[in-house]
């Protein structure tokens, strides 16, 4: 089933792949078989670094095409039955870079243009997957961290690496995602070939929100906000025009999302709002619940003397609640958010309970287990009866399975 689907998306796309050096390389000749078995078109370039572990021959044959390897080729840039580097940059309708090495994956975050892959890489503005692979301790060096977070803010899709043992003896994550993988993921970020959500205006709020208690502290809460960005990019790629408002959080903002920072949930409450009308609104903040009756202005001193100290809150207003109930500009499908504890039983019981009392058209219920990972188990509820879909995985799968449903339920409707 899942290979079919997979097949499906891939079919007719052109794909750019560009193997970087590593072990892992001989993964990428399986990889390029696989694609072109799924009914893409294969070019691959191969970096120096690649080149030490992979030959042009098997890859070319493999991709069927000629491989690529020089930025300065005369007969490429120049013979009419080759590609210029522009041309490999336009030809992509998605680019996967496969391995990539921790050395290919810095000059990217930097914006080097020093050799034929990166300098493509640069001139292309498709979709861009990336299966990194390397030693876990290069993995985990706050430069590698860097570069990632600054690749991640530029709109790239990662898969793996995954925990195990790597080439180097060394155990821990850095192994590349398994061709399976890679493909899976190839499907979700190509670029949907129609915009289903087109003309269609989405809100989305994400995060936590901060509720001060003084001029220094706050009342917050553990959510990364991961998800709803996850959901806001999806719904702008499926052709949504998108805002995004969000509490305090670390997530890069979203390519081709209008993000609004706010800190409260008074705040969040208010551009809620004002974004009306909206086609769609996804709740997934974790809004707080409460706030400070009067929070204080200037700090407060603890008094030094063991007192249990008592803190006047009162409940904020309910932005799903109150999107669920607007009479003339109520979205067309208002999508909350559960975020529960216990087994999943009492997950679906709490959340169910939650759709009927906030009026919500569609409740997603998560095990608040879930906060802050980058994989996730969502349960989504559209009806009354006992039914539910669950979508598993990394969050930004997640989220594509989401807008899916949303696209097919606006599809119905029109
Ligand atoms: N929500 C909201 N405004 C609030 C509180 C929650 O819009 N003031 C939304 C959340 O964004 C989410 C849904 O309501 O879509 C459920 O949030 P959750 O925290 O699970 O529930 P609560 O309403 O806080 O209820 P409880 O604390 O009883 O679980």
């Amino acid at each position: 089933m899942e290979k079919t689907l997979t097949l499906r998306a891939l079919s007719g796309k052109n794909i750019l792949l560009i193997v970087g050096g590593g072990i892992a390389a001989y993964k990428s000749l399986e990889l390029a078989r696989r694609l072109r078995e799924s009914g893409a078109k294969v070019q691959a370039i191969l970096t120096a670094g690649g080149r030490e572990f992979v030959t042009p021959l098997s890859l070319a044959t493999l991709s069927g095409a000629p491989v690529r390897e020089e930025l300065f080729d005369a007969s490429a840039e120049s013979d009419s039955t080759g590609m210029s580097h522009i041309e490999l940059a336009r030809f992509g309708d998605l680019v996967i870079v496969a391995p990539a090495s921790a050395n290919l994956i810095a000059r990217m975050a930097s914006g080097a243009a020093d050799d034929l892959a990166t300098t493509t890489l640069l001139a292309s503005d498709a979709p861009l997957l990336l299966a990194p692979a390397m030693n876990p301790n290069m993995w985990s060096h706050p430069a590698t961290r860097r570069n990632l977070a600054r690749l991640l803010g530029d709109g790239i899709e990662l898969v793996g690496p995954n925990e195990g043992d790597t080439a180097c003896g060394d155990v821990g994550i850095g192994r590349m995602a398994e061709v399976d993988e890679i493909l899976r993921a190839a499907a979700s970020t190509a670029a949907p070939a129609h915009k289903p959500l087109a003309g269609r205006r989405a809100l989305v709020n994400a995060g936590p929100t901060f509720e001060a208690i003084d001029s220094l502290r706050y009342i917050a809460n553990r959510s990364s906000g991961r998800q709803g960005h996850a959901i806001a990019s999806a719904l702008a790629q499926a052709g949504a025009d998108t805002l995004l408002v969000r509490g305090p959080c670390e997530q890069p903002a979203p390519k081709g999302v209008d993000t609004l920072n706010v800190e409260s949930a008074a705040q969040m409450f208010d551009a809620c709002m004002q974004a009306l009308p909206v086609d769609v609104a996804v709740m997934t903040a974790a809004v707080g619940d409460w706030r400070m009756r009067e929070p204080f202005d200037g700090k407060i001193r603890k008094r030094g003397n063991n007192a249990p100290v008592t803190l006047e809150l009162v409940e904020n207003a309910d932005i799903l609640a109150e999107l669920s109930k607007r009479k003339e500009d109520r979205p067309g499908l208002v999508v909350g958010f559960a975020a529960e504890s216990g087994d999943a039983q009492e997950v679906l019981a709490h959340a169910r309970a939650k759709r009927e009392r906030k009026g919500c058209d569609w409740i997603v219920a998560n095990s608040i287990d879930v906060m802050g990972n980058e994989n996730t188990r969502l349960r989504l509820i559209t009806s009354n009866n006992d039914g539910f879909e669950e979508f598993a995985g990394d969050k930004r799968l997640v989220a594509r399975r989401l807008v899916e449903r949303i696209s097919e339920r606006f599809a119905k409707a029109s």
